[in-house]
């Protein structure tokens, strides 16, 4: 593989292309406009200044891998690519929008991937030219830390798309691990339990947001507490994940906490809204209640 197409320029999919990049990939960034697409980048450069401010990168490098990058608006570009992965909007009918429209030029080779954290991969596949080459491939908020990628095999992926994106990973450092295609996947089914029942715990008034999140956190040496976390990820995604769990499975154990829920109706959805389980119009985040 020798060129990457990342399709939303986000978070995930800027980090995505970052580490596509520092590992001597071409990367085509693209996003519904030229803007986005450049502020991808330009948010990739700013993250890399950072760390050759501290010492862990030469600015060559970091020049090397910008140079790689190239931010794109339409799925033309992605002509030239061996392997896309979409990382836009958690939505089932834009991804399959972009499937339709990346399928139309993709070579009969390329792979496309879905960095979704929770839609089926066998159904997003519907939407793929080639049901062979479509696979999930799960990486975690904020990729250039994070070490781990999830690869979910749909029904149809063949064995040859799964090496070749795990081949691909290996390259980027990541360590891989393989998900059948059930609800959550691995982490998600494991990871949204708990923070449901953080905000259950809340909701019941067992403790307050600081004691729920240091005492996971210094009770169980996580780097953040869950209503942390969960405002780090963001309520509405949680939500969503866990709703997905709860239908999914048909198990009741997955039903997701009416503080949640109301946390999401209010619109207050974590750090990018400026408020969810803490305030972040300070220096420092304020626990709400
Ligand atoms: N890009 C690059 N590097 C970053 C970064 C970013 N966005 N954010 C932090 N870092 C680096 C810092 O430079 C620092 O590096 P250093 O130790 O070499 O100097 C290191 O990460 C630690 O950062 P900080 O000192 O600023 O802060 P923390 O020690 O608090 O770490 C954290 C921040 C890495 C986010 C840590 O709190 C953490 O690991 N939290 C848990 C994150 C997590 O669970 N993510 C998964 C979410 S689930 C998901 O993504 C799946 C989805 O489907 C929901």
């Amino acid at each position: 593989m020798q060129v990457i197409g990342v399709i939303g320029a986000g978070q995930m999919g800027a980090g995505i292309a970052q580490v596509s990049a520092q590992a001597g990939y071409r990367v085509l960034l693209s996003d519904v406009d030229q803007a986005r697409a450049e502020a991808g980048r330009d948010g990739i450069a700013k993250g890399l200044t950072k760390l050759v401010a501290k010492g862990k990168i030469e600015q060559a490098a970091v020049d090397a891998a910008l140079a790689r990058i190239e931010p794109v608006t339409s799925t033309d570009a992605m002509v030239k690519c061996d392997l896309v992965i979409e990382a836009a909007t958690e939505r089932e009918e834009i991804k399959r929008r972009i499937f339709e429209s990346v399928g139309k030029v993709l070579s009969g080779t390329a792979i496309l991937a879905s960095n979704t954290s929770s839609i089926p991969i066998t159904r997003l596949a519907q939407a793929a030219p080639d049901a062979a080459r479509f696979i999930g491939v799960h990486f975690f908020n904020p990729v250039p830390v994070m070490g781990l990628i999830e690869l979910i095999r749909g029904l149809a992926t063949s064995d040859a798309t799964v090496a070749a994106v795990e081949a691909y990973g290996k390259t980027l450092g990541k360590e891989i691990v393989q998900a059948n295609d059930a609800p959550g996947f691995i982490v998600n089914r494991v990871l949204m339990p708990m923070l449901n029942e953080a905000c259950f715990a809340l909701g019941e008034g067992v403790a307050s947001i600081r004691d729920i999140d240091a005492a996971c956190r210094l009770g169980l040496n996580h780097p953040m507490g869950p209503l942390t976390l969960a405002d780090f990820i963001g309520l509405d995604t949680c939500l969503e994940i866990t709703r997905v769990l709860f239908t999914g499975t048909g198990d009741p154990k997955f039903r997701p906490a009416p503080l949640l829920v109301k946390y999401v109706e209010a619109g207050w959805l974590g750090r990018k809204t400026g408020r969810g389980f803490y305030d972040y119009s300070g220096a420092e985040p304020v626990p709400t209640r």
